[in-house]
């Protein structure tokens, strides 16, 4: 099978719990690896620019406003099938709904605040990977 990319973010909840390391140790564990990082604490117009396509959604400003309540942990992980496998590490968006074991169940305290972005499809990792990061800032492959 093909090595994919992937976004992930730990947010802002979840840094300020300092979590980062045990949630990086679920990537490892499952065979992810980080290919490029970044901490950022995000721009009001970077987190509205990420977020775009949720804008006409009631929860849009509220989300925006979490996004840039604090720094985030922005990676890309790449293995083998590594969007559905990150999103399987996140569990379900409302951390009442996921599944005991996942980042979300783990760390999260409300859909609100929920720990941890992932892209949703190989086509969004792409666009989410280059709005981010510059060619020169990831790993070779
Ligand atoms: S998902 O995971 O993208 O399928 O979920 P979706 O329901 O489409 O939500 C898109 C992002 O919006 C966040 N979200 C919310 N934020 C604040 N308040 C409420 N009520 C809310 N509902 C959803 C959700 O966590 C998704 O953010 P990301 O960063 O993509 O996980």
């Amino acid at each position: 099978m093909a090595l994919e990319r992937t976004i992930s973010i730990i947010k802002p909840d979840a840094v300020a719990k300092n979590v980062i390391g045990q949630i990086y140790s679920r990537f490892e564990n499952a065979g992810l690896k980080v290919v490029a990082a970044k901490m950022k604490h995000l721009s009001k117009k970077e987190a509205e620019g990420f977020y775009a396509v949720h804008r006409e959604r009631p929860f849009f400003g509220a989300l925006v406003e979490f996004m840039t309540s604090g720094p985030v942990m922005i990676q890309v992980l790449e293995g083998e099938n590594a969007v559905a496998k990150n999103r399987e590490l996140m569990g379900a968006t409302n951390p009442k709904d996921a599944a005991p074991g996942t980042i979300r169940a783990d760390f999260a305290e409300s859909i609100d605040a929920n720990a941890v972005h992932g892209s949703d499809s190989q086509e969004n990792a792409a666009i989410e990977i280059a709005y981010f990061f510059s060619t020169t800032e990831l790993c070779p492959r």
